[in-house]
C-alpha cells in the first residue's frame, strides 16, 4: 500500500514536470536527478524558506557560498579521507552490491514489523479493553521476538563502533540475511569504501592534483570562519549558513530522490563557547523541530532520532525523521561537533583558528552545533505529505477522482493560474492584461486550452492554490472568482482587490512570525 503510493510519487513527479531521471534519453544515471519546471520552483521555495528563517530571523546567523572545489588537504584533516566509509558486501552469485549495515537494519525492521503485527492483531481482539505495555510484557511470542531484536542491535551497534568488519558479516550469516533481489546467501567479506568522488585539477596528468568533490558543504564554513569573523565583527555565538550541492559516490543508491550521488545541503555551524554546547544543543533541537512544524503537516509523522553510532566527528547526535512511505527516515542531522573540525584543520593548515573572546579575556577554539538538512529529502517530505488522492462529486451528480498537491501556499511552485473561461469573447485578452499586472509579484500561469475542469484538475496535479477565472461577468463589473485548491471552494472578488488577497494567503512574513522568537 505505502509502496504503491511511493510509486504514484514517483510518477506523478515526472509526469507533472518536478523530477526527471538524469540522461534520461542514455537510459539514465543511476541516482542522479533533474529538477523539472515546477521541482525547480518548489526547490527555490524551500531554500527560501530555510534561509529566511535561519540567516534572517536570526541577528547572529550569516550567510556563506564557499566553493565546491578545495584543497585536498581539508578531508584528510576533516577525517573523511580516512573514516567517510561504508561497509560494502558483494553477492557472489547475483554479482549485485549492498551496505552491509542496511541489510541488517532491513532485518531489524522487518522481526520490529512482526512484533507490531502481533500487537495490532491483539489490540483488535481486545478491543477497548487492550493494554499495549502488559501484552508487550506478558506475551511469550512478543517477548521472545523483543529479546532476539534486542541482542542483535546490541551486536550491530558494536561491530559498527568498533568498525568490526568481520563481525558485520558474522550476523549476516547468522541472521540467514539472502540477497533482496536473488535470495543468494553467497556473501563476500565485507570491506571498506570510501564515499568521496575523486577528480584532478590541472592539465598535465604528472601535475595534476588530485581533488574531492566535497561531501558535505561544512567543511567550507569551518575554513571560512575567521574571515567571516573578522570581516563582519561578529561575537560569539554566531553562526554561518550555507546552501551547495555535496556529492557522494552512494553503494546502494535508492529511493528516489532520498539517496542521491549529487545532491543538495542547507548546513548551518554555529559557533559557540567550549561548555555551553549542551544548551545550543538543546537549543536548535528545539528550533529546527518548529520549522517544520510550521508547515502545517501531520506533526506525527515527524521524530527526533537519536544516532546509536556516532560520526567521527560528533559528541552527541540527533536525527529529525520524517515518516515516509518506506518508514521513518533522517531528512536532517543536528550534530554536536565540538572543536574536532576547527582543531583539525588548524592542525592541518599549521594556521591558527581562535577567538578571542573579550568578556572572558581569552582565546579558545570555538565549539560548534551544526543542523545539516538535505534539500532533496525535504523536497521528497512536501511531495509525500501533501500528496492526496480524492474522490469529488460533480455537478451532474456522478462522482470523479482528482489528484491534488497540498502544498502549503507560500512554497506552491505556482501561485495562480489565470483562466479565461472561455476562448472568445475578449476573455482572453482580459487575463492576458490581469496576469501582466500581477507577473511581477507571483508566478502567475496562463492557460486557455481545455475545459475549465480539465484545467483545474492539472493545477490541482501541481498544487497551484489559486485558480482566478475570468467569464462574462469580468466585462460588465471587472471581477473575478477565486477557486480555492484544498476546498474547491470560489468566491468572487473585484480584480483590483486580487493582488492584495492573494498577497496575504502566501504570506510567508505569518509562517516566519511562528518561529519568531
Ligand atoms: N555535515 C554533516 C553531514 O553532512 P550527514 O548526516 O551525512 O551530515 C546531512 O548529512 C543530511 O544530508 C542528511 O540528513 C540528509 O538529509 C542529506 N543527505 C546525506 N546523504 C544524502 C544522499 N546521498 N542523498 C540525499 N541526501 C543526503
Amino acid at each position: 500500500m505505502a509502496q504503491d503510493l511511493f510509486k504514484k510519487i514517483i510518477s506523478h513527479c515526472k509526469e507533472y514536470g518536478f523530477i526527471f531521471q538524469s540522461s534520461e534519453i542514455y537510459d539514465g544515471l543511476s541516482a542522479v536527478y533533474d529538477y523539472g519546471q515546477f521541482g525547480v520552483e518548489l526547490k527555490n521555495n524551500l531554500v527560501k524558506y530555510w534561509w529566511d528563517a535561519v540567516v534572517y530571523l536570526n541577528e547572529d546567523v550569516v550567510g556563506l557560498d564557499s566553493a565546491i572545489f578545495m584543497h585536498p588537504k581539508v578531508w584528510e584533516a576533516s577525517g573523511h579521507v580516512s573514516a567517510f566509509n561504508d561497509p560494502l558486501i558483494d553477492n557472489k552469485d547475483s554479482q549485485k552490491r549492498y551496505r552491509a549495515d542496511m541489510l541488517v537494519e532491513d532485518y531489524l525492521e522487518k522481526q520490529e514489523a512482526k512484533i507490531n503485527k502481533e500487537i495490532e492483531k491483539a489490540a483488535k481482539r481486545f478491543g477497548d479493553s487492550f493494554d499495549e505495555e502488559k501484552f508487550r510484557t506478558t506475551n511469550p511470542r512478543v517477548i521472545n521476538l523483543q529479546k532476539k531484536v534486542d541482542s542483535l542491535r546490541e551486536k550491530f551497534v558494536n561491530a559498527l563502533e568498533k568498525d568490526d568488519l568481520d563481525q558485520l558479516k558474522q550476523i549476516i550469516v547468522d541472521c540467514d540475511i539472502a540477497d533482496p533481489e536473488t535470495g543468494s546467501k553467497n556473501w563476500t567479506d565485507v570491506r571498506k569504501f570510501n564515499l568521496m568522488f575523486e577528480t584532478q585539477l590541472g592539465s598535465i596528468s604528472e601535475e595534476a592534483t588530485k581533488l574531492y568533490l566535497r561531501p558535505e558543504t561544512a567543511q567550507g564554513i569551518f575554513l571560512n570562519f575567521l574571515n567571516v569573523q573578522k570581516s563582519g565583527r561578529m561575537k560569539i555565538p554566531f553562526g554561518i549558513a550555507q546552501t551547495g550541492k555535496a556529492f557522494r559516490n552512494e553503494i546502494v543508491a535508492r529511493q528516489f530522490i532520498f539517496r542521491m550521488r549529487e545532491f543538495e545541503q542547507m548546513e548551518m555551524e554555529f559557533f559557540i563557547r567550549p561548555g555551553e554546547e549542551n544548551k545550543w544543543f538543546e537549543y536548535w533541537k528545539e528550533a529546527r523541530m518548529n520549522w517544520y512544524k510550521a508547515l502545517g503537516f501531520d506533526e506525527s509523522k515527524l521524530r527526533f532520532h537519536d544516532h546509536e553510532k556516532l560520526a567521527h566527528y560528533a559528541e552527541a547526535a540527533t536525527d529529525i525523521q520524517f515518516e515516509f512511505p518506506f518508514g521513518f527516515k533522517e531528512i536532517e542531522g543536528i550534530h554536536s561537533r565540538t572543536d574536532f573540525d576547527l582543531g583539525q584543520q588548524q592542525k592541518f593548515s599549521g594556521k591558527k583558528l581562535q577567538y578571542f573572546d573579550s568578556e572572558l579575556n581569552e582565546s579558545y577554539v570555538p565549539y560548534v552545533i551544526e543542523t545539516s538538512m538535505g534539500l532533496d529529502r525535504l523536497f521528497l517530505m512536501i511531495l509525500t505529505a501533501s500528496y492526496c488522492e480524492e474522490e469529488i462529486e460533480k455537478e451532474s451528480g456522478k462522482t470523479d477522482e482528482r489528484v491534488v498537491l497540498r502544498i502549503p501556499a507560500f512554497l506552491a511552485p505556482v501561485k495562480l493560474a489565470i483562466l479565461p473561461l472561455v476562448n472568445k469573447d475578449g476573455l482572453p485578452e482580459i487575463a492576458r492584461e490581469i496576469r501582466d499586472d500581477l507577473k511581477f509579484n507571483f508566478n502567475c500561469h496562463y492557460e486557455e486550452k481545455d475545459s475549465i475542469g480539465r484545467r483545474y484538475r492539472r493545477q490541482d496535479a501541481i498544487g497551484t492554490p489559486f485558480c482566478i477565472t475570468v467569464d462574462h461577468q469580468t466585462i460588465q463589473d471587472n471581477t473575478v472568482t477565486i477557486r480555492y485548491r484544498d476546498t474547491m471552494n470560489q468566491e468572487r472578488v473585484p480584480v483590483n482587490e486580487l493582488n492584495d488577497i492573494i498577497q496575504d494567503k502566501i504570506s510567508l512574513k505569518k509562517i516566519l512570525g511562528k518561529l519568531n522568537k
